[in-house]
């Protein structure tokens, strides 16, 4: 099985990748109004501390286990230490969750794409998104799907599910070539554009306006670190997956800081665009930028097709870029999320590709179907909260105190990367993973569950939420035990694949 494991083409291919992954939906529609909402300009101390101490150290810590392992997620974990494979299917199965829902956004960026040429949101793009175009129905009831999202999100499944039967390097790495300089080029323009609008030094300044008051407040640090871990894609199986198609001599630690700081350097660049475009909104309409300031969804689909509209010229251009962003960069991310099932699946079942590529993105895609019915917005709003809060990033906490203090597994990781890496892991790396890490987060944890167990979140009624949210969440770890159980692995299957291992003794 090893000999046929596929292999990265060259480096600049992973970076690519890796970045691609990174960079997503996350950074564009979800980081300027996490930060806004978080104290602003006080938002980047916790925002640095949890990417130094947690981001970036688990990344080198998550492509070290999977280029050393050199296996999907599950396989990764049961080399490390046979009881811990359940953590890598509870990953597969977080990244699963999350695959069913990112698709969808894609979607509706893809349609935005379109209804961009000829502005077809009309002079009230709220409206438009939520009675026209989404149809929300209450939540908890699915009311029939919307044929117009139901068109799109068939679009963006078989893109994802093309690129993967292709494989890693004739598939991902290609996409990912293609996908990321263009986006890069793209966003750019219209960062350029809208930094340029009059209005922007106003919103700049409500962005980075620090309130410095926030930072006594957990949840500030909460959102922080639920940020950190969702952008960089680690804590749920994608970073060990792509690590693992590394050939043997790769730098480990260099490529970490790259695609850490390109992810955070991409999303700085998102803030300064929404904001000098929320700016320029405000300016228009002569109200305070905190006034027209929203979260996800409705930033992204009502506020900046209404900005769109103001444009003094080309509006129709900028709608182009923005919404094409959005979908390119939301693509080589769920590539990346599919990937970690397909390669699970593919390894403990012993199929070919292809059938694990129908079967897990099959699968996935039936349950996206879900998101397009009219009560979708309720279903994801809900799901994606829950999955990120009780998923990605309990999965990343329970991830480095497995891997630290149970296993006792930092010592042979960081001679590993050593091995490989032109930067050597000092003494900092272990005390952020051993000590920073498992305070910071689970207290954050601890207070997390407390405020979702003491009420429910947002407007919903609680049975709504029991039903979808923590069902989505417990769901995710019972199947990742499931897994486990279901099929042994074949003995020489466990074994670390042993060209590449430094030491023999972490092998049980
Ligand atoms: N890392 C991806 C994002 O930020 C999942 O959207």
């Amino acid at each position: 099985m090893d000999q046929q494991r596929p292999i990265w083409g060259t480096r600049t291919g992973f970076i690519l990748a890796a970045v691609g992954s990174a960079i997503g939906l996350g950074n564009i529609w979800r980081f300027p109004a996490v930060a806004y909402e978080n104290g602003g300009g006080a938002f980047f101390l916790p925002y640095l501390f949890a990417l130094l101490t947690a981001g970036i150290p688990l990344l080198i810590m998550e492509f070290t286990m999977g280029h050393k392992y050199r296996g999907s997620s599950p396989l990764t974990f049961a080399r490390m230490n046979k009881k811990a494979e359940w953590l890598g299917w509870w990953q597969v199965a977080i990244s699963f969750v999350v695959a069913t829902f990112y698709s969808v956004i894609i979607g509706w960026a893809l349609s935005y794409t379109i209804f961009s040429f000829n502005l077809s949101w009309g002079e009230d793009p709220k409206t438009f998104l939520l009675t026209d175009y989404l149809q929300v129905g209450s939540a908890g009831s699915f009311g029939g799907f919307v044929p117009q999202v139901l068109i799109s999100l068939v679009v963006v499944w078989v893109i994802v599910l093309g690129v993967l039967i292709a494989g890693v390097k004739k598939g991902i790495e290609v996409a990912t070539k293609v996908m990321i300089p263009l986006l890069v080029v793209m966003f750019l323009i219209v960062v350029v554009r809208a930094l340029t609008l009059e209005g922007a030094a106003e919103g700049l300044n409500t962005f980075f306006k620090p309130d410095w008051s926030k930072l006594a407040d957990g949840k500030v640090w909460i959102a922080a670190y639920g940020q950190i871990f969702f952008s960089l894609s680690i804590g749920f199986a994608i970073m060990l997956t792509y690590s693992s198609y590394l050939p043997k001599k790769s730098d480990i630690t260099n490529n970490a800081f790259i695609t850490g700081f390109s992810n955070s350097a991409f999303e700085l660049l998102a803030g300064f665009g929404v904001f000098s475009a929320l700016g320029f909104m405000a300016a228009q309409q002569g109200v305070g930028v905190e006034e027209v300031v929203d979260s996800g969804v409705i930033l992204a689909f009502a506020v900046f097709p209404q900005i769109i509209n103001e444009f003094p010229f080309a509006n129709e251009w900028f709608g182009v870029l923005f919404f094409g962003s959005l979908v390119l960069a939301g693509l080589t991310s769920l590539i990346s999320i599919v990937e970690t099932f397909v390669a699970g699946v593919q390894e403990k079942f012993n199929v070919s590709r292809t059938k694990s590529v129908l079967v897990g993105g099959g699968l996935a895609s039936l349950v996206s179907l879900l998101y397009a019915t009219r009560g979708g917005l309720n279903f994801l709003d809900v799901i994606d909260y829950f999955i990120n809060n009780f998923g990605v990033a309990l999965a990343g906490l329970v991830e480095v105190i497995l891997v630290a203090w149970v296993f006792k597994q930092l010592d042979s990781l960081k001679s590993h990367a050593d091995a490989v890496s032109d930067i050597k892991l000092g003494a900092w790396w272990k005390i952020c993973l051993s000590i920073i890490t498992p305070i910071v987060l689970g207290y954050m944890m601890f207070d997390n569950f407390r405020q979702n167990l003491t009420g429910p979140y947002g407007d919903y009624p609680q049975s709504f939420i029991n039903k979808y949210g923590w069902t989505a969440a417990t769901g995710a770890i019972l199947i990742g035990f499931a897994f486990m159980y279901m099929k042994p692995w074949k003995k020489e299957m466990l074994k670390t694949p042993a060209s590449i291992s430094t030491t023999k003794k972490e092998v049980s």
